[in-house]
């Protein structure tokens, strides 16, 4: 690359380049490896480096540029495309002698005596993806599509989405192409999976936000590729696991002719060498004793990965001997999916318990007659709200059928109704007052759950402690919902067994012993001598609790904010508060209109922290809090003034800047980006194919910009 002055200077291209591969190194290295070696801090310094030189040098911005992961959003859905070969699917093996007759009619389809190796994989429980790769100009290859399965021959493509997903390389290097044995132009199947942790995390979000949650991560993996929404996806963390590699091919048959290496473990090792996430529990054996004894070591694995997974595929692996096999209509001879026992059973309904949580929400719970579901003991199940339990039509004295998955908590699918199972009898009463403190209940217009608005309702405490207390929160380990229960007073008997409220839908609860605790500022006024008061608490166990809930105290301003529990106050939003203001006391004295200015931000986030901070029992926790010297003031994040206070609406597509960057930039400007047009707008910024944004602005003679002005304008 030329240098024009002529010394040893790096051109800003080669910074660029240089900064580009060393992040796609670490990224790699953390999101496929799991073996980072840089912080955080140091990832982003050059991530921020990067961008500014792209801000900067926006000719220089490309696709596969580690900065092009959230881009703007698809303008009219997504666009419907044909698949290269059709994404078949697999027939099902549900036992041994299944797979035997399988393995059997694989050996009839080749020559007599001839050997045949098994390449054995976890069967992840996702949606299967398909990636194409072009070239790039420099012999490296670049992500140009990802499209979802749809019926097998057309899918929808969902390509600003699966940029997002970290595992999927936009980029794959001529070096890394040349170890794996790979042309520039191929094409990559795979599945992608929501994480348990990252579901738990999306449907208490949901949750907050007044959302249903999702039923199990496969659904909300479904619903998250097709959102339209690119920084949504971003933010939710799906991963893209790799297991099929094909030829980038026309239209045609799903022949397996144009296999671009030999073996599937070979396509296997190729995807790995090539940067993709290949998962690593794959094995290759040489009979059905093997599959067999993978099969027992996949079951035991199960519950400990971070993932779901309903069974094991099993592939033949020599492409020569899939091609002899080949298809029948409509799945390949040369591979077998073995499903895992369905993890559902009948049981009876016995009872229906009310629980109320944080937010004072009542959830009806069913109480079950113990039933073993894929080896776990399962006497709860939850209900949903009134509307499932119309849904469902269920009553007291039911056999319903009853499902598990994962770590999910149990769920009721229907009721069963035949000879052998007679109707339950008695309808499920949502109670009229709180089965913890014997408030009135409420429900709001337009909602139909049913409300517990004691704010110090024991229940309701309980809820919030677990909540504060909690990974990702305030990080006080050990204060686990047994012990939390004693704080409240109830003994450790009834805080296992959850017992007193069974059966009685009105009584209301009476604690044993008086609480030590009764908000979440006192785990901080907690002594030692009272710890040790409480059953299953020794020295170790107390001085443990103690340490941990001091450490607490250093937790940053957004746990803190975060752990007050504020409805619509998630993760990402108690950064930007926190970010954004600096500290509590801003934060307390912020108006709506000041909130509201805060990006991402809306108007009914706004209310509930103005409403939060309005009630004077929760300033006087925060007061509390803070004499306890939690912390509360936070490293601000400082904008530029150019644009503050204005408001611009972006339109069509910009010459050479994102969607995104625009944003990012306007927004590190102090001004506001908004989704529509009205009379309060200061600019529309358009671009080509700019449609009724721009006919609205003109209509209501708001100023219009191309690009060019938008930088001029950021230039002050
Ligand atoms: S191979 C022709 N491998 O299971 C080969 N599929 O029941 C097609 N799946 O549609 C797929 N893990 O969505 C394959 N390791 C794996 C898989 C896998 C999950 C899914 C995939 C497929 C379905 C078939």
């Amino acid at each position: 690359m030329g240098n024009e002055r002529g010394t040893n200077e790096v051109t800003v291209e080669q910074r660029v380049e240089a900064l580009r591969e060393v992040l796609r190194h670490h990224e790699h290295l953390y999101y496929v490896m799991d073996a980072p070696e840089w912080t955080d801090a140091q990832y982003d310094a050059r991530m921020n480096e990067l961008r500014a030189l792209e801000a900067e040098h926006p000719e220089m911005v490309t696709a596969d540029s580690p900065t092009q992961r959230v881009g703007g959003k698809p303008k009219d859905g997504f666009a419907k495309v044909a698949h290269s070969r059709p994404m078949l699917s697999l027939d099902n093996a549900y036992n041994e002698g299944d797979l035997r007759a399988w393995s059997e009619r694989v050996a009839g389809g080749l020559a007599l005596g001839e050997s045949v190796r098994y390449v054995c994989e976890l069967k992840l429980d996702g949606l299967s993806l398909a990636l194409q790769y072009e070239a790039g100009r420099g012999g490296e290859a670049v992500l140009r599509s990802g499209v979802t399965r749809g019926d097998g021959t057309v899918g929808e493509d969902v390509t600003t989405n699966v940029r997002t997903i970290r595992s999927v390389p936009l980029h794959v290097s001529a070096k890394a192409l040349k170890a794996a044995g790979l042309p520039q132009r191929f094409e990559v199947r795979g599945e992608v999976v929501l994480p348990q942790k990252a579901f738990e995390r999306m449907n208490a979000e949901r949750e907050a936000a007044g959302l249903a949650a999702a039923a199990n991560p496969r659904n909300a993996a479904a619903g998250t590729i097709r959102t339209l929404e690119p920084n949504v996806v971003a933010q939710r963390r799906l991963e893209f696991f790799a297991y099929f590699l094909l030829s980038a091919g026309g239209q045609g048959e799903p022949t397996v002719g144009e296999a671009l290496l030999q073996e599937q473990s070979a396509a296997l090792k190729g995807l790995r060498a090539a940067g993709f996430l290949v998962n690593p529990n794959a094995k290759t054996v040489d009979s059905i004793d093997g599959v067999m004894a993978f099969l027992a070591e996949a079951d035991a694995q199960r519950d400990g990965l971070p993932y779901e997974i309903d069974g094991v595929v099993i592939k033949v692996d020599a492409v020569a001997q899939q091609r002899r096999l080949g298809f029948t209509g409509k799945a390949p001879r040369w591979a077998i999916a073995y499903k895992f026992p369905a993890r559902a059973a009948v049981t009876r309904l016995e009872d229906v318990l009310f629980q109320v949580g944080r937010t004072g929400k009542v959830t009806p719970v069913a109480v079950l007659a113990a039933v073993s579901i894929g080896g776990t003991t399962v006497t709860r199940a939850t209900l949903h709200n009134a509307d499932e339990i119309a849904r469902l039509g269920v009553r007291i004295g039911d056999f319903v059928s009853v499902e598990r998955g994962g770590d999910v908590i149990p769920k009721i699918t229907e009721v069963v109704e035949d000879a052998k199972h007679a109707r339950g009898e008695r309808e499920i009463v949502f109670p009229a007052v709180c089965p913890r403190c014997g408030e009135v209940l409420v429900r709001e217009p337009g909602e139909v759950d049913l409300r517990c608005v004691n704010v110090s309702c024991p229940a309701r405490v309980e809820e919030e402690l677990r909540h504060f207390a909690s990974r990702g929160v305030m990080n006080v380990e050990g204060l686990g919902e047994a012990l939390i229960a004693q704080l409240l007073g109830h003994t450790l008997a009834e805080a296992t067994a959850e017992g007193a409220a069974e059966g009685a839908n009105d009584a209301v609860e009476e604690p044993t012993r008086t609480a030590l605790v009764h908000s979440i500022a006192d785990i901080y006024a907690l002594t030692k001598a009272q710890l040790l008061t409480l059953e299953r608490v020794g020295e170790k166990t107390a001085d443990a609790l103690l340490e941990q809930v001091e450490r607490s105290k250093a937790a940053p301003l957004n746990r803190v904010l975060l752990g007050l529990g504020i409805r619509h106050v998630g993760e990402r939003t108690a950064q930007a508060l926190a970010e954004e203001f600096g500290s509590m006391d801003a934060l307390m004295a912020a108006t709506e209109e000041e909130l509201t200015r805060v990006n991402d931000i809306g108007p009914k986030v706004a209310a509930t922290v103005r409403e939060f901070f309005a009630n004077e029992r929760n300033v006087a926790l925060v007061e509390r809090l803070r004499g306890f010297g939690l912390t509360f003031t936070a490293e601000r994040r400082v904008r530029g003034t150019t644009l503050t206070g204005k408001t611009l609406v972006l339109t069509g597509t910009l010459p050479t800047l994102t969607r995104e960057a625009a944003k990012e930039r306007i927004e590190a400007a102090g001004g506001k980006v908004s989704g529509s047009v009205s009379k309060k707008t200061d600019y529309v910024v358009a671009g080509e194919e700019a449609g009724s944004k721009l006919e609205k602005a003109q209509q209501l003679g708001v100023a219009v910009l191309d690009e060019a002005g938008l930088l001029a304008l950021l230039q002050g």
